[in-house]
């Protein structure tokens, strides 16, 4: 799979850990040795469907768009149950009406499940591209009472335009059903067994690197670079260290953006691409994983 091109929008406004020890009972210290965020960007006029655009647009620069035939936006967090963010986009950004546009909701596991879907939908329509998108609001669906879930969460979108290039691939994905784990309550609001959360991400996406390294044929010290859903520095930690493999191989933004759902692996690369980090031929693996539970890796050349 070839990456064309990247693209990334966040709000400009940014809420620190020094804000928050304003609006619930927490400490800079506290959020910062369990998961080392330090700051957010939290939408204020901005809706999922402007910072999906803005991303997109970017993304969009120098691309024909007549080459794109799919668009997937990856969010759990839409302004409206419909018409889709993916199908806004499409009118808005002037593609072709033949393209298949809908939205992926598998949270933070949305990007990867996203690049995964185009993949396969690629394969029959060649020469063709996907325009991918990661896009979330997470900031309207927190309780700013609950301190084990607010702090952690920021808005934000990424976008891609990939397209296949014969190159291999390697995969490893799955689904744990477990509603009790990250889960939206009847207003609407995340909550979220935290520690569930940690142990099933650290097992869990340990296990996964490790079959699609397996699948590969590679070691964890042949991969140039590691891009994990960026949900906690702990997390990310706690699997460099259960595959033996260096720190420096995990990009991490999350000190900056916090965890922002679907939007997280894109804004990544899109930070990596613009900043040189991403060479051609170069192993990149991702991995997503959050509610569901689900989670998914994906090994490929940049
Ligand atoms: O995309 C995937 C989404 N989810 C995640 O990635 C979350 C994964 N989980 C985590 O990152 C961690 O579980 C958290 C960072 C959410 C929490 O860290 P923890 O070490 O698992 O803490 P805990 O939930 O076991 O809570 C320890 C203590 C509790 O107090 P007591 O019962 O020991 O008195 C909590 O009430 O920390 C308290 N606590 C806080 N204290 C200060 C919980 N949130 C906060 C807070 N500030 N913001």
């Amino acid at each position: 799979m070839k990456f064309l091109s990247t693209g990334s929008f966040v709000p400009p406004r940014r809420m620190t850990n020094q804000d928050f020890e304003k609006i619930v009972d927490t400490s800079d210290q506290w959020i910062v040795e369990r998961t080392g965020i330090h700051a957010r960007h939290v939408a204020e006029e901005e809706t999922t469907l402007t910072m999906a655009m803005a991303a997109a647009k970017q993304a969009m620069e120098g691309v024909d768009p007549s080459a794109i035939c799919l668009v997937l936006v990856a969010t759990f967090t839409p302004d409206q149950a419909t018409p889709s963010v993916a199908s806004q986009l499409q009118q808005a950004l002037g593609l072709p009406e033949e393209v298949l546009a809908y939205d992926i909701n598998a949270a933070c596991s949305g990007f990867l499940f996203a690049l995964l879907t185009a993949e396969r939908l690629l394969e029959a329509m060649p020469g063709k591209c996907a325009l991918l998108v990661g896009a979330e609001k997470v900031s309207g669906r927190l309780d700013y009472t609950d301190r084990g879930t607010c702090i952690l969460f920021g808005d934000g979108a990424g976008a891609a335009v990939v397209q296949a290039d014969g190159r291999p691939t390697w995969a490893d994905y799955g689904n744990r059903s477990n509603g009790s784990a990250i889960y939206t309550d009847e207003k609407g609001l995340l909550r979220m067994e935290g520690r569930q959360v940690y142990q099933f991400a650290v097992r869990t996406v340990t296990q996964s690197i490790r079959n699609v390294l397996e699948k590969a044929g590679l070691e964890p010290g042949q991969l140039d670079h590691v891009v994990c859903h960026q949900a906690n520095h702990r997390i990310i930690e706690a699997v460099a260290r259960h595959l033996g493999a260096p720190m420096e191989l995990f990009f991490e933004n999350l000190g900056e953006y916090g965890n922002t759902s679907a939007a997280s692996i894109p804004l990544a690369l899109d930070e990596m691409h613009r900043n040189g980090m991403l060479k051609s031929g170069q192993r990149v693996l991702l991995e997503g994983f959050g509610s569901g539970l689900s989670w998914g890796s994906y090994l490929f050349e940049w």
